[in-house]
């Protein structure tokens, strides 16, 4: 924990609540119905203006305390906490995309539970779904690519843990989703070949996906640090790679008509079909 939380003299008190609510990528829209009852209910409604949409924060209620945190260190955070606990107020602390990646949630949950605080995640869409979304594909594609790896480049302000190296996750050779990472396009590219991509690999760069100034482009691998470069990204940007990005012409079983379930019944012809294809799961 990197903030000073003192408990000394007793038990924490338990009132006040802090919700953690995914704001989504940006669109206002793609909050969810209950992050927004979340942010109209509450007390205090902390949000980051370089991250959120500002009509996010809309749905604050007239007279909510609404604070950018955009200039705040977490101990600026946490004496807003401290208040909502001796107040017993409610706070809506907006993160964007979905508060489970890279959001600095885990450090805020034990301040809060430090503080005797109750706590809730609302969760929400994150950058990488927009960006799939945008670009009409879907990541995992029958027999090309059943994993989806989610992680940055080595390097940037916060260390990576070893063996997590993009070279590393890049040898399984499924779709991967590149956050944090534009800034170094260069390094991102080498590791992707160095880990066994080919170079016609698909890629796709979303900057401020879902945005007004939204800007997607797909590229080949071979081109992916030139691309970066041309169009001056290296902040809010994501980036996609792997062969689900362009593949098709596979289906998934669990539509087969072979394919039995609770409320399907196979087909006889199909299923012996889908029998001697191997298949055993979806
Ligand atoms: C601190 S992380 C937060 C990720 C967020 N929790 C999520 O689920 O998308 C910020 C990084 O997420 C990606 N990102 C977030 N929003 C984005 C957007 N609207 N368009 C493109 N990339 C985005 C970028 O890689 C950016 O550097």
């Amino acid at each position: 924990m990197t903030a000073d939380v003192n408990t000394a003299g007793g038990t924490p008190p338990t009132s006040g609540k802090v919700t953690f609510v995914g704001a989504g990528p940006g669109a206002a829209d793609l909050l969810t119905l209950r992050g927004a009852r979340v942010i109209g209910a509450a007390d205090i409604v902390i949000w980051a203006s370089s991250l959120v949409h500002p009509d996010v924060v809309a749905h604050a209620r007239p007279g909510a305390e609404v604070v950018d945190s955009a200039a705040l260190p977490l101990e600026g955070v946490v004496e807003l906490y401290r208040r909502a606990t001796a107040d017993d107020l409610s706070v809506a602390r907006v993160h964007s995309g979905d508060p489970a990646l890279w959001g600095a949630v885990a450090e805020q949950l034990e301040v809060c539970a430090a503080l005797g605080l109750a706590t809730e995640i609302v969760p929400g869409v994150s950058s990488f779904t927009a960006a799939a979304a945008v670009v009409q594909r879907e990541l995992t594609i029958p027999e090309v690519a059943q994993s989806v790896i989610l992680t940055r480049l080595g390097g940037g302000k916060t260390p990576m843990p070893p063996g997590e190296e993009v070279r590393e996750f890049a040898r399984h050779g499924t779709t991967m989703a590149l956050f944090l990472s534009a800034a170094r396009s260069g390094q991102l590219a080498a590791e992707l070949a160095e880990g066994g991509y080919p170079p016609e690999t698909p890629c796709v760069i979303a900057y401020r996906v879902t945005w007004p100034d939204e800007l997607v482009v797909r590229c080949s691998l071979a081109e992916l640090e030139a691309t970066v470069k041309a169009h001056k990204l290296w902040k809010h940007t994501l980036v996609l790679v792997g062969p689900a990005l362009a593949a098709g012409g596979t289906r998934s079983h669990l539509y087969h008509p072979g394919h039995f379930h609770g409320f399907r019944r196979a087909e006889r012809g199909a299923r012996t079909q889908l029998r001697s294809a191997g298949a055993s799961g979806p």
